[in-house]
């Protein structure tokens, strides 16, 4: 494992929870305190992976092909961001990591877990999130939201309730025996969100005062 000084926290939830107005609002709250703070996120959280979020959000993949390039995408984003945030001592926010491949392509699409956490284990080098954000939404509230944002739709937005309903069960297996996990009830405004998120964040570290 190596050692690292800064602390990791990911955001994770379906589509339409909210995790990137959550991440951003605290990214806010942490800068507006003066804590070095980096906001990033999975997939695009690089030069190569914006490339490859363009990839896997504009075409329909194999399970397989889709799930490569996400891991292809956290390899770049784990050397080129995380590791050097977190040895420069930053607070690193990602919107999304590997929970979202367990999640998506492993009870979504029925890709074996064992297989997607050995290429997983590989990718992150022995970086793991210091504390999980899980935005728990249920399907329905989700994707009203996402018909109002009345952006194009994703593939992955394109996808059957029943998708989602299994990307919710996998996330409530996935952070239902970890300790550190902060389940938060995502329907709720995000800035009641960002109150308990930092609330959470003072009681795991010194320097957020
Ligand atoms: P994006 O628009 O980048 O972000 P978000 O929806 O989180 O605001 O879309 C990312 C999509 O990719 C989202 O539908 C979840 C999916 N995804 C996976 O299926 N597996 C993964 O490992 C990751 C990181 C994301």
């Amino acid at each position: 494992m190596k050692k690292k000084s800064g602390f990791l926290v990911a955001f994770e939830g379906i589509d339409g929870s909210g995790k990137s107005t959550l991440s951003r609002l605290v990214f806010n709250e942490l800068t507006a305190l003066s804590i070095p703070t980096v906001l990033t996120k999975e997939p695009g959280g690089t030069k190569i992976g914006q490339k490859i979020r363009a990839i896997v959000h504009e075409h329909v993949l194999t399970p397989q092909a889709e799930f490569l390039l996400f891991a292809a995408d956290r390899s770049e984003h784990i050397t080129g961001v995380i590791i050097p945030a977190l040895d420069d001592g930053k607070i690193v926010l990602s919107d999304r990591m590997a929970d979202s491949s367990r999640a998506y392509q492993g009870y979504g699409r029925g890709i074996d877990l064992k297989l997607i956490d050995g290429v997983t284990q590989w990718v992150m080098q022995g970086i793991k999130p210091d504390l999980i954000i899980y935005c728990k939404i249920d399907a329905a509230t989700a994707f009203n939201r996402i018909v109002q944002r009345k952006e194009e739709l994703t593939v992955f937005e394109r996808e059957k309730t029943q998708f989602f309903e299994r990307v919710i069960q996998g996330f409530e297996k996935i952070f239902d025996s970890q300790s550190a996990v902060l389940v938060v009830d995502a329907t709720q405004s995000p800035q009641a969100l960002c109150t308990q998120v930092i609330a959470e964040l003072r009681r795991r570290l010194e320097n957020v005062a």
